[in-house]
């Protein structure tokens, strides 16, 4: 653990004395099972040290399981949760010294804002002057200076998710999990808090586990995104490697938006392959990561704004690739959204233009060619 504070300030009670640092968490081939239910299903992650990672998906996938089996609420079927040095088996829910949020606020509602922000710090047996300073400097850090005295019935939402926010960090915990914190508030309040969240966790060094089935969400915040379907792990990875290589259909879908098209892998080379979709050839990447066979039933996936479409003049005939109609035609400020229709096959899929580029002049009823760079549509064989 790297520390910037004497030593012996943080002999009995890590963290209290200056800045926290994070510390590692392991899940090792987690499983959580209700009877055939397998709520977590061999689920395998390493978070860094100050990282902050999102568990993502649907309802259902396993979050909170996982959320709950760290926290000492619940406890694997199999595997192994190790944070820093420690097997937590062996550690009960109270002295995981951990820092929880959730989705509804949970604050005590008989006590003050600072009665609430100081009750783990009691628990922990801070006394006094030291505990005042500690409540201020977190009411400080959530922006709710001169609200120590109000009860949380005075407060909205977004206040008492504040609040909350402080109790879980008051006592600078390595280790911080929030399941849906931000879930109950308004998309405004939402985008506003992802930010001071964010921002709060970079000051305090410590390692973020945050629940989300928002992938705008998880997508902004996040170092790294873990993405759950059915208790399995389907992919982790940074925002960026998530949105530009999903590793599989599910994720590909889950996170943005996507255009799917049904077609037979014809030709596979070394690193493209081309995919017969009606009576098109068209171009895509060869993932290396998972097998295509030749001839099999596959899935080309493309994001909106990764097509291009030019205009087909009435005598031009069309090329051998892809070619169809505007049908649709949607204004959204620095983006037009086009729906295109082929004919071979009958398909309609979106493509989304910048309002400034030559797409935006299209018109419905417009014949256009469709075309887009191999590296930006994924392959996926239809059994993923
Ligand atoms: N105590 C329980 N008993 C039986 N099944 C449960 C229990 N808790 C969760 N599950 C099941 O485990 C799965 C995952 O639930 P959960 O972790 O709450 O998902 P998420 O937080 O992603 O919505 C769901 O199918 C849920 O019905
Ligand atoms: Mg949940």
């Amino acid at each position: 653990m790297v520390t910037t504070h004497p030593s012996h300030l943080r002999s009995s009670r890590p963290g209290l004395a200056g800045s926290a640092s994070g510390l590692p968490v392991s899940i090792i081939s987690v499983t959580r099972a209700y009877g055939p239910v397998k709520a977590v299903d061999d689920v395998s992650l390493n978070v860094l040290p100050g990282e902050f990672v999102s568990l993502l998906g649907p309802s259902g996938s396993g979050k909170t399981t996982l959320l709950m089996m760290l926290a000492g609420f619940d406890n694997p079927s199999a595997g192994q949760l190790v944070v820093g040095d420690r097997d937590l088996a062996r550690v009960p829910a109270n002295k995981r010294n951990l820092g929880m949020v959730f989705q509804r606020y949970a604050l005590f509602p008989h006590m003050t804002v600072s009665g609430n922000i100081a009750f783990p710090l009691r628990m922990r047996g801070v006394s006094g002057s030291e505990r005042d300073r500690l409540v201020r400097r977190a009411l400080d850090m959530v922006k709710l200076t001169g609200y120590a005295d109000r009860m949380p019935g005075q407060l909205s939402g977004g206040q008492q998710q504040r609040v909350a926010l402080a109790r879980a960090i008051v006592f600078e915990p390595p280790v911080v999990l929030m399941d849906e914190p931000l879930g109950a508030l308004d998309k405004k309040l939402r985008q506003h808090l992802q930010i001071e969240i964010k921002e709060l966790q970079e000051r305090l060094g410590a390692t973020v586990l945050f629940v989300t089935h928002d992938q705008e969400e998880a997508l902004t915040m996040s170092d790294r995104i873990a993405v759950l379907n059915n208790g399995q792990l389907m992919q982790c990875g940074s925002p960026q490697d998530l949105y530009d290589r999903p590793a599989n259909a599910f994720v590909a879908d889950f996170l943005g938006d996507m255009n799917f098209l049904p077609g037979v892998s014809r030709e596979i080379g070394t690193g493209t392959c081309r995919i017969q979709v009606g009576s098109a050839l068209l171009a895509a990447r060869l993932p290396c990561e998972r097998a295509i066979a030749l001839n099999s039933r596959v899935r080309i996936a493309v994001r909106p704004e990764r097509i291009a479409l030019s205009r087909l003049s009435g005598s031009q005939s069309p090329g051998p690739g892809l070619t169809g109609t505007i049908v649709q035609r949607v204004f959204h400020g620095a983006a037009i959204l086009l729906m295109v229709s082929t004919r071979d096959p009958d398909l309609t899929f979106r493509v989304v233009a910048d309002a400034h580029a030559a797409e935006a002049s299209l018109e419905i009823g417009e014949n256009v060619s469709v075309d887009w760079s191999a590296d930006d549509a994924h392959v996926f064989s239809e059994a993923a």
